[in-house]
């Protein structure tokens, strides 16, 4: 049986005052404990705020990129290591906002995951097709590209102690959700992929759901046999919003 995984995503979004109020409202909402893990990704520079007020809370939190680098002349960048620091517990990698806005690689994306694993974190491996992509009924390929650049790189073995996100561009901020059913096919196609180097890994590993989760669209989400959970964005910077979605599971 896998267990439940709901990670908010916060993007570029929050203040100090901002946070206070979203964490304080999770924190008290989730006070009785819900049946999933609860994960909360905010910007690097609010995680130390996070790691405070999260401690102890039994909610863990992760950062939502990390640099390829382990350290030195890379201006900007925020290693695995700074994140281990700070208890960061889980890092998204390779979600398609850095895909596309930042033109990062396959190549890029698996190195990352592989930089995280060995400090310790939890990679959240995101994967999805473009509306286009969809459209030329290239999904299936586009997901396998991505997640064949991941397995090439770590081994099967290390996508066990990883979490896969498959997100739809095309439902990300769009309002636009894939059916549940439509998501149960790609997720069960990609938990497929991964039983045919090896059915334990496949049926451990957690896949999540991401774009345009919502508290009215997430329990018919949650309940398709390969969706795990969910990666929120929009819907995480809401407490009763996110709380609501932490209790659909
Ligand atoms: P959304 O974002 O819930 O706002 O669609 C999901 C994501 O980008 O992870």
């Amino acid at each position: 049986m896998r267990q439940t995984l709901v990670a908010g995503n916060w993007k570029m979004n929050g203040s100090r005052e901002e946070n206070r109020h979203l964490l304080d409202g999770i924190k008290a909402g989730l006070s009785e404990g819900v049946g999933a893990e609860v994960v909360v990704c905010p910007p690097a520079i609010y995680i130390p705020q996070v790691a405070r007020r999260l401690n102890g809370s039994g909610i863990t939190w992760g950062g939502q990129d990390l640099s390829l680098h382990e350290s030195g002349a890379y201006t900007g960048e925020i290693s695995a290591a700074m994140l281990w620091d700070y208890q960061c517990r889980y890092v998204i990698i390779g979600h398609s906002e850095r895909r596309s806005l930042h033109g990062e690689t396959d190549a890029q994306v698996a190195e990352k995951f592989l930089v995280a694993q060995k400090v310790g974190l939890t990679p959240i491996l995101c994967i999805g097709e473009l509306l286009e992509e969809r459209e030329a009924g290239e999904t299936e390929a586009v997901v396998a590209r991505q997640l064949d650049a991941v397995i090439d790189a770590s081994g099967i073995q290390a996508i066990a102690g990883s979490v896969i996100a498959y997100e739809p561009v095309w439902a990300i901020g769009t309002g636009k959700t894939a059916s549940p059913q439509q998501a149960q096919d790609v997720h069960a196609f990609i938990r497929q992929r991964v039983a045919t180097q090896n059915t334990d890994v496949a049926e451990k590993v957690q896949i999540l759901y991401g774009g345009s989760v919502k508290p009215d669209n997430a329990a018919e989400l949650f309940a398709m046999a390969d969706i795990d959970g969910g990666l929120i964005g929009g819907a995480s910077l809401d407490a009763e919003g996110f709380l609501a979605i932490c209790r659909a599971v």
